[in-house]
């Protein structure tokens, strides 16, 4: 090694030794001749003292500037405890250096390394590399590979066999788009890089693994945000001859050991459960964060006979009206009631009508057109309370579920009551099969269409497909889906029904899935399993708002790698060995741009 130790490592007990150190110049101070130096590399930093009488060293030391690689040579001294600092753990002595060499020169930074203030996010994507030189962004990484450790320990202590599928594949059916990739010695051909490695898992299940896992990258080309990447990290697995609660345990068992030893945080096994329904009854969403309460109440019945236009005409049109209420303690003012439509405009809704409850009568815009039959129906409803403010969505449910879903979350951010430090989880059941496109009346899988369907409702496949339940799960942490994984089909007789109910003719799924629906002929175990998003879940237990933060090189909104500059164009010649031919498109349109 260049060095004998590192800059975080130095204690009052090295006190005298002789060490040799490495690292990059964090910071430089000249006090009167003597010149201090603070020393970093990824485990701390140390403040290196040269006095004018060290002579070449001093010389070569006078020269250096902020980030340049340099390797010290001294002795350990020990300071005066008026000048130890109690904020660093190197902080209780310094190195009085007798030898100094430079091993790499820096240019001026384009982004700052060190202090609160950080570069714009486009720069900081460009040179990440740099950005590794601060230790919250290193803490993520460090984070995200202490998360991969738990979870490899995990999978082993449990028996799974941990495979490695390919990236070059045929695509997989996880309502995406494929990322293609072009054949050269199959002009014509492309491969599909896996959206997850779902058929596959089944697959080794038909082979009798019985238990697989792996930590797999999935890549969807779909609309990127703040929770999505177009290439990301599942931890995926699948196990033979279980039930939901099998495949739940799992995840439980490993999401408590997660929080525990990243976070500090015990949570108590089982996690609750909530039907999809409820969820969406109660929350306005498949994904709620239960950090805190604020449910959101259905009082169409209380309404049903409202002459208030808002309300009459959404219920007129079989819509409802969907009521939060609010606590004397979070009252809010009229400039934030105001600003409360902006925040379901996005879900068509048309605003969020709103009354104060008081004992002496209510107050608001809509007071005047409640009866006293509708306050007391509205009281029994939300249970709300003098002091209280009664907020109301109305229209088609396709609206006012998600909306009051948003609107919520809003309140829960308003009023303080997303504690990062929380853990709260909760498996989200019984989700529909179907999704119904409502321009066509089609049906889309709402998971994935591998998944097996409630056994009592399989007559409802035939009579009414849409109320048809799935066999899936997901788990949700405060408010994000961190998992999602089903009970598979592993009747070869219901997945035709279920690829006919999507559309998806014979023919075609001989040509999508062939190798699959075959593989279904040898004997399949009945099977499960389920896939975590490994970004997520760190990025939860690190506290950190976006996946791209534990991603060591992560893309923009616009899929664009803005260090590397993929994705680029490619020379013709490449084009013709892989027989790709480009319409036109846009020149200099390389989406680098947020
Ligand atoms: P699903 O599509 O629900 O299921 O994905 C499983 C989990 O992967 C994470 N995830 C993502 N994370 C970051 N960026 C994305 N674009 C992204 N998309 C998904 C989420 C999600 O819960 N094959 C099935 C699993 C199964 O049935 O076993 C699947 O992929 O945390």
């Amino acid at each position: 090694m260049l060095r004998s130790h590192t800059c975080g490592e130095l204690r009052a007990e090295h006190a005298d030794e002789r060490v040799t150190l490495c690292g990059w110049v964090q910071n430089r101070r000249d006090h009167g001749g003597l010149l201090f130096i603070d020393l970093r590399d990824r485990y701390g930093v140390t403040q290196c003292v040269l006095d004018p009488d060290a002579g070449e060293a001093a010389e070569i030391a006078d020269r250096v500037r902020l980030e340049w690689v340099v390797r010290v040579s001294g002795s350990v001294r020990l300071r005066p405890e008026n000048k130890q600092n109690p904020d660093r753990e190197t902080g209780a002595v310094e190195i009085v250096v007798d030898g100094f060499e430079v091993l790499s020169r820096a240019d001026p930074l384009p982004v700052a390394v060190t202090g609160a203030e950080r570069s714009s996010e486009e720069l900081g994507l460009r040179y990440r590399y740099l950005e590794f030189r601060r230790p919250e962004v290193r803490r993520a990484l460090e984070v995200r590979a202490q998360v991969n450790r738990i979870v490899r320990d995990y999978m082993h202590e449990l028996e799974f066999v941990e495979v490695e599928t390919p990236i070059l594949m045929k695509s997989t059916p996880e309502g995406a788009r494929d990322y293609l990739v072009p054949s050269r010695v199959h002009p014509g051909e492309f491969y599909a890089l896996p959206q997850s490695p779902q058929l596959l898992k089944q697959i080794l299940m038909i082979g009798g693994l019985d238990r697989y896992w792996q930590i797999a990258r999935c890549f969807r080309d779909e609309d990127l945000r703040a929770d999505r990447q177009p290439e990301f990290t599942q931890l995926d697995l699948e196990m033979s001859f279980v039930e939901e609660e099998d495949v739940q345990a799992v995840m439980e068992g490993l999401l408590r050991r997660l929080t525990s030893e990243v976070a500090g945080v015990e949570l108590p096994t089982p996690f609750a459960r909530m039907s999809y329904a409820d969820a969406v009854e109660t929350y306005g969403t498949d994904k709620p964060d239960l950090r805190f309460g604020l449910p959101v109440r259905d009082v169409t019945d209380a309404l049903s006979a409202s002459a208030f236009v808002v309300f009459k005409g959404a219920i007129d049109a079989g819509g409802r009206v969907r009521c939060i209420a609010l606590a004397p303690e979070y009252s809010m003012s009229r400039k934030q009631l105001d600003a409360l439509p902006a925040v379901v405009a996005d879900r068509g809704a048309r605003g969020v009508a709103w009354v104060k409850v008081r004992a002496d009568g209510w107050a608001g815009p809509v007071a005047k057109h409640l009866t006293e039959a509708e306050r007391a129906a509205l009281t029994e409803a939300t249970a709300c309370v003098d002091g209280g403010t009664l907020l109301f969505l109305a229209g088609p449910r396709s609206v006012v579920e998600p909306a009051s879903g948003d609107l919520r979350l809003h309140l829960g951010k308003a009023f303080g009551l997303r504690d990062p430090a929380r853990f709260e989880a909760v498996w989200v059941t019984e989700f529909p099969m179907y999704e119904v496109v409502e321009e066509t009346g089609a049906l889309v899988a709402k998971h994935h269409p591998f998944t097996a369907p409630v056994a009592e409702d399989i007559p409802l496949l035939e009579t009414d497909p849409a109320s048809a339940r799935a066999r899936a799960y997901d788990l949700v942490l405060n408010g994000e889906e961190i998992a999602g994984g089903s009970i598979r089909i592993h009747d070869r007789a219901v997945q035709g029904t279920i690829f006919r109910q999507l559309g998806i003719d014979e023919a075609e799924a001989q040509e999508r899935f062939g190798f699959f629906v075959e593989a279904l002929r040898y004997g399949v175990p009945p099977h499960g399993g389920i896939a975590s998003g490994l970004d997520r879940v760190a990025a939860s237990l690190a506290g950190f708002e976006q996946i791209r933060d534990v991603i060591a090189f992560p893309k923009t909104t616009s899929a664009a790698d803005l260090m590397s500059g993929a994705p680029s164009r490619v020379d013709q010649a490449q084009l013709d060995d892989l027989h790709v031919s480009l319409t036109e498109c846009a020149p200099d349109d390389d989406g680098a741009s947020e």
